[in-house]
Protein backbone atom coordinates (compact mmCIF):
# COMPACT_ATOMS: atom_id res chain seq x y z
CA UNK A 1 0.00 0.00 0.00
CA UNK A 2 1.42 3.40 -0.95
CA UNK A 3 2.33 5.34 2.47
CA UNK A 4 -0.74 7.81 3.30
CA UNK A 5 1.58 10.75 3.38
CA UNK A 6 2.84 11.01 0.16
CA UNK A 7 3.30 14.23 -0.93
CA UNK A 8 1.68 16.02 1.89
CA UNK A 9 4.02 18.89 3.31
CA UNK A 10 4.68 19.32 7.18
CA UNK A 11 6.30 22.05 9.36
CA UNK A 12 7.75 20.61 12.43
CA UNK A 13 9.01 22.77 15.15
CA UNK A 14 11.12 21.69 17.73
CA UNK A 15 12.55 19.02 14.74
CA UNK A 16 15.97 19.37 15.83
CA UNK A 17 15.72 16.37 18.47
CA UNK A 18 13.57 14.28 20.47
CA UNK A 19 9.81 14.16 19.41
CA UNK A 20 10.08 16.51 16.78
CA UNK A 21 13.00 14.63 15.42
CA UNK A 22 11.17 11.07 15.37
CA UNK A 23 7.85 13.06 13.83
CA UNK A 24 9.79 14.25 10.78
CA UNK A 25 11.67 11.40 9.99
CA UNK A 26 7.85 9.55 10.41
CA UNK A 27 6.53 11.38 7.95
CA UNK A 28 9.28 11.89 5.78
CA UNK A 29 9.43 7.95 5.57
CA UNK A 30 5.78 7.54 5.09
CA UNK A 31 6.66 10.06 1.80
CA UNK A 32 5.72 13.49 3.25
CA UNK A 33 7.91 16.91 2.38
CA UNK A 34 9.06 18.17 6.08
CA UNK A 35 10.12 21.62 7.34
CA UNK A 36 12.18 20.93 10.26
CA UNK A 37 12.23 23.91 12.58
CA UNK A 38 14.44 24.62 15.62
CA UNK A 39 17.31 26.75 17.00
CA UNK A 40 20.31 24.88 15.97
CA UNK A 41 21.90 23.93 12.85
CA UNK A 42 23.58 20.66 13.73
CA UNK A 43 20.75 19.09 15.48
CA UNK A 44 18.15 20.14 12.34
CA UNK A 45 20.92 18.45 9.85
CA UNK A 46 21.48 15.09 11.52
CA UNK A 47 17.77 14.75 11.79
CA UNK A 48 17.35 15.55 8.14
CA UNK A 49 20.54 12.63 7.84
CA UNK A 50 19.97 11.07 4.14
CA UNK A 51 16.64 12.42 3.97
CA UNK A 52 16.43 15.26 1.29
CA UNK A 53 12.91 15.49 2.23
CA UNK A 54 13.58 17.21 5.11
CA UNK A 55 14.33 20.54 4.90
CA UNK A 56 16.30 22.35 7.55
CA UNK A 57 15.25 25.81 8.88
CA UNK A 58 17.15 27.30 11.80
CA UNK A 59 14.99 30.06 13.84
CA UNK A 60 14.08 30.80 17.16
CA UNK A 61 10.01 30.60 17.12
CA UNK A 62 9.98 32.80 19.74
CA UNK A 63 11.37 35.58 17.61
CA UNK A 64 8.63 38.22 16.48
CA UNK A 65 9.21 37.49 12.83
CA UNK A 66 9.66 33.93 12.99
CA UNK A 67 5.78 32.94 12.17
CA UNK A 68 5.44 34.01 8.93
CA UNK A 69 9.42 33.37 8.34
CA UNK A 70 8.59 29.88 8.60
CA UNK A 71 5.04 30.36 6.56
CA UNK A 72 7.22 32.10 3.94
CA UNK A 73 9.75 29.33 3.65
CA UNK A 74 6.79 26.65 3.59
CA UNK A 75 5.53 28.75 0.87
CA UNK A 76 8.81 28.98 -1.06
CA UNK A 77 10.07 25.02 -0.66
CA UNK A 78 6.43 23.38 -0.67
CA UNK A 79 3.75 25.94 -2.60
CA UNK A 80 1.87 25.02 1.11
CA UNK A 81 1.34 22.86 4.47
CA UNK A 82 -0.95 20.38 4.97
CA UNK A 83 -0.25 20.01 8.53
CA UNK A 84 2.03 22.07 11.10
CA UNK A 85 3.07 20.45 14.51
CA UNK A 86 3.63 22.81 17.08
CA UNK A 87 6.26 20.38 19.18
CA UNK A 88 9.07 22.35 20.48
CA UNK A 89 8.84 23.04 23.83
CA UNK A 90 11.19 24.31 27.31
CA UNK A 91 11.07 22.76 30.54
CA UNK A 92 12.02 23.72 33.70
CA UNK A 93 11.39 23.20 37.34
CA UNK A 94 9.50 26.24 39.03
CA UNK A 95 9.26 25.37 42.38
CA UNK A 96 6.29 27.96 44.50
CA UNK A 97 8.51 30.41 45.94
CA UNK A 98 10.85 30.78 43.61
CA UNK A 99 9.41 31.39 40.54
CA UNK A 100 11.18 33.84 38.51
CA UNK A 101 9.55 36.40 36.05
CA UNK A 102 12.51 35.08 33.32
CA UNK A 103 11.40 31.49 33.54
CA UNK A 104 7.52 32.11 33.57
CA UNK A 105 7.80 34.60 30.32
CA UNK A 106 10.71 32.18 28.76
CA UNK A 107 8.09 29.13 28.85
CA UNK A 108 4.74 31.13 27.97
CA UNK A 109 7.21 32.70 25.29
CA UNK A 110 8.19 28.91 23.84
CA UNK A 111 5.38 26.52 24.87
CA UNK A 112 2.54 28.90 24.48
CA UNK A 113 2.62 32.41 22.68
CA UNK A 114 4.62 30.88 19.88
CA UNK A 115 2.42 27.77 19.18
CA UNK A 116 -0.47 30.24 19.01
CA UNK A 117 1.60 32.97 16.35
CA UNK A 118 2.84 29.99 14.29
CA UNK A 119 -0.56 28.70 13.78
CA UNK A 120 -1.99 32.26 13.61
CA UNK A 121 -0.01 32.24 10.65
CA UNK A 122 -0.68 29.42 8.88
CA UNK A 123 -4.08 29.31 8.67
CA UNK A 124 -4.51 30.68 4.92
CA UNK A 125 -2.37 27.55 3.88
CA UNK A 126 -4.18 24.83 6.64
CA UNK A 127 -7.50 26.18 5.09
CA UNK A 128 -6.26 26.15 1.75
CA UNK A 129 -4.94 22.33 2.42
CA UNK A 130 -8.18 21.44 5.12
CA UNK A 131 -5.18 20.53 7.22
CA UNK A 132 -4.50 19.22 10.68
CA UNK A 133 -2.72 20.82 13.67
CA UNK A 134 -1.02 18.78 16.28
CA UNK A 135 -0.25 20.39 19.71
CA UNK A 136 2.07 18.71 21.85
CA UNK A 137 1.18 19.12 24.95
CA UNK A 138 2.10 16.99 27.88
CA UNK A 139 0.13 14.21 29.52
CA UNK A 140 0.99 15.95 33.37
CA UNK A 141 -1.03 19.14 32.00
CA UNK A 142 -4.42 17.23 32.94
CA UNK A 143 -3.27 16.68 36.22
CA UNK A 144 -0.74 18.52 38.56
CA UNK A 145 2.94 18.09 39.53
CA UNK A 146 5.08 19.11 42.08
CA UNK A 147 6.96 21.89 41.67
CA UNK A 148 6.01 21.99 37.38
CA UNK A 149 3.19 24.13 37.60
CA UNK A 150 4.40 26.79 35.20
CA UNK A 151 5.45 24.38 32.33
CA UNK A 152 2.20 22.27 33.32
CA UNK A 153 0.25 25.22 32.89
CA UNK A 154 1.74 26.23 29.47
CA UNK A 155 0.66 22.68 28.80
CA UNK A 156 -2.56 22.73 30.16
CA UNK A 157 -3.28 26.05 28.15
CA UNK A 158 -2.15 24.36 24.74
CA UNK A 159 -4.78 21.99 25.05
CA UNK A 160 -7.69 24.61 25.51
CA UNK A 161 -5.77 25.94 22.61
CA UNK A 162 -6.39 22.67 20.74
CA UNK A 163 -9.87 22.43 22.13
CA UNK A 164 -11.09 26.03 21.24
CA UNK A 165 -9.32 26.30 18.01
CA UNK A 166 -11.03 22.91 16.95
CA UNK A 167 -14.09 24.78 17.40
CA UNK A 168 -12.60 27.70 15.68
CA UNK A 169 -11.61 26.22 12.77
CA UNK A 170 -14.01 23.12 12.20
CA UNK A 171 -16.30 25.05 9.52
CA UNK A 172 -12.89 26.41 7.95
CA UNK A 173 -11.77 22.56 7.19
CA UNK A 174 -9.02 22.87 9.85
CA UNK A 175 -8.52 20.13 12.42
CA UNK A 176 -6.70 20.75 15.38
CA UNK A 177 -5.21 18.03 18.15
CA UNK A 178 -3.33 17.59 20.84
CA UNK A 179 -0.82 14.69 21.58
CA UNK A 180 -0.17 14.33 25.27
CA UNK A 181 2.82 12.66 25.92
CA UNK A 182 3.86 11.29 29.29
CA UNK A 183 7.62 10.38 30.21
CA UNK A 184 9.51 9.86 27.00
CA UNK A 185 12.79 9.40 26.14
CA UNK A 186 14.37 12.37 25.09
CA UNK A 187 17.43 14.74 25.45
CA UNK A 188 14.88 17.27 26.88
CA UNK A 189 16.05 17.27 30.56
CA UNK A 190 19.64 17.72 29.38
CA UNK A 191 18.53 20.39 26.56
CA UNK A 192 17.96 22.18 29.50
CA UNK A 193 20.31 22.78 31.37
CA UNK A 194 19.22 20.10 34.24
CA UNK A 195 21.55 18.57 36.50
CA UNK A 196 21.66 15.07 36.55
CA UNK A 197 20.78 14.48 40.39
CA UNK A 198 17.17 16.61 39.03
CA UNK A 199 17.27 14.20 35.65
CA UNK A 200 17.01 11.16 37.92
CA UNK A 201 14.24 12.58 39.94
CA UNK A 202 12.16 13.44 36.87
CA UNK A 203 12.80 10.36 35.38
CA UNK A 204 11.66 8.57 38.49
CA UNK A 205 8.13 9.22 36.74
CA UNK A 206 8.35 6.28 34.76
CA UNK A 207 7.75 4.49 38.49
CA UNK A 208 4.13 5.60 38.73
CA UNK A 209 3.30 4.92 35.08
CA UNK A 210 0.93 1.86 34.63
CA UNK A 211 3.34 0.30 31.89
CA UNK A 212 6.52 0.58 34.29
CA UNK A 213 8.65 2.12 31.40
CA UNK A 214 9.25 5.64 29.84
CA UNK A 215 7.78 5.99 26.04
CA UNK A 216 9.89 6.48 22.48
CA UNK A 217 9.92 9.64 20.43
CA UNK A 218 8.46 6.74 17.92
CA UNK A 219 6.09 5.84 20.31
CA UNK A 220 4.98 9.37 20.11
CA UNK A 221 5.27 10.35 16.54
CA UNK A 222 3.61 7.25 15.16
CA UNK A 223 0.36 9.13 16.72
CA UNK A 224 1.68 12.42 15.18
CA UNK A 225 1.60 11.03 12.14
CA UNK A 226 -1.43 9.25 11.90
CA UNK A 227 -3.68 12.48 13.11
CA UNK A 228 -2.91 13.95 9.91
CA UNK A 229 -3.98 11.04 7.66
CA UNK A 230 -7.46 10.93 5.68
CA UNK A 231 -9.03 8.33 8.16
CA UNK A 232 -8.45 10.63 11.03
CA UNK A 233 -10.73 13.01 9.80
CA UNK A 234 -13.48 12.68 11.83
CA UNK A 235 -11.20 13.71 15.04
CA UNK A 236 -10.42 17.07 15.80
CA UNK A 237 -10.47 18.71 19.69
CA UNK A 238 -9.39 15.42 20.92
CA UNK A 239 -5.96 15.40 23.93
CA UNK A 240 -4.37 12.06 23.14
CA UNK A 241 -2.71 10.84 26.56
CA UNK A 242 0.51 8.68 24.79
CA UNK A 243 1.71 8.41 28.10
CA UNK A 244 1.42 4.49 29.52
CA UNK A 245 -1.32 4.84 31.04
CA UNK A 246 -0.19 7.85 33.53
CA UNK A 247 -3.83 9.13 33.20
CA UNK A 248 -5.44 6.48 33.65
CA UNK A 249 -3.88 5.41 37.28
N1 LIG B 1 10.18 14.06 26.74
C1 LIG B 1 9.14 14.02 27.54
O1 LIG B 1 9.12 13.24 28.51
C2 LIG B 1 7.95 14.88 27.28
C3 LIG B 1 6.80 14.67 28.05
C4 LIG B 1 5.68 15.45 27.82
C5 LIG B 1 5.70 16.44 26.86
N2 LIG B 1 6.83 16.65 26.13
C6 LIG B 1 6.79 17.73 25.14
O2 LIG B 1 7.19 17.23 23.88
C7 LIG B 1 7.80 18.28 23.12
C8 LIG B 1 9.13 17.78 22.58
O3 LIG B 1 9.94 17.46 23.70
P1 LIG B 1 11.24 16.54 23.60
O4 LIG B 1 11.20 15.63 24.75
O5 LIG B 1 11.40 16.02 22.24
O6 LIG B 1 12.35 17.65 23.91
P2 LIG B 1 13.72 18.07 23.19
O7 LIG B 1 14.45 16.87 22.74
O8 LIG B 1 14.41 19.01 24.13
O9 LIG B 1 13.19 18.86 21.92
C9 LIG B 1 12.67 20.15 22.04
C10 LIG B 1 13.09 20.92 20.82
O10 LIG B 1 12.51 22.24 20.92
C11 LIG B 1 13.44 23.12 20.34
N3 LIG B 1 13.27 24.48 20.86
C12 LIG B 1 13.27 24.89 22.14
N4 LIG B 1 13.13 26.22 22.21
C13 LIG B 1 13.03 26.66 20.94
C14 LIG B 1 12.89 27.93 20.34
N5 LIG B 1 12.80 29.04 21.09
N6 LIG B 1 12.84 28.01 19.00
C15 LIG B 1 12.92 26.91 18.22
N7 LIG B 1 13.06 25.66 18.73
C16 LIG B 1 13.12 25.55 20.06
C17 LIG B 1 14.79 22.59 20.72
O11 LIG B 1 15.74 23.02 19.77
P3 LIG B 1 17.22 23.46 20.22
O12 LIG B 1 17.77 22.26 20.92
O13 LIG B 1 17.90 23.79 18.97
O14 LIG B 1 17.02 24.60 21.15
C18 LIG B 1 14.57 21.09 20.71
O15 LIG B 1 15.00 20.53 19.49
C19 LIG B 1 7.92 19.48 24.06
O16 LIG B 1 6.90 20.39 23.80
C20 LIG B 1 7.76 18.85 25.44
O17 LIG B 1 7.24 19.76 26.37
C21 LIG B 1 7.95 15.89 26.32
Amino acid sequence: MEPISTGKTVVITGAGSGIGRAAARTFADRGAKVLAVGRTADKLAETAGDRPSIIPMTVDITDPDAPQAVVSRAVTAFGGMDALVNCAGVFRPTPLGAVTTHDFDHLIAVNLRAPLMITQAALPLLERSAGTVVNISASIGQHGWPDLSVYGATKAGLDFFTRSWANDLALRGIRVVSVAPGPIETPILENNGLDWPTVMNVHQMHELVPLARCGTAQEVAWWIANFTESLAGYVTGTILAVDGGYSAA
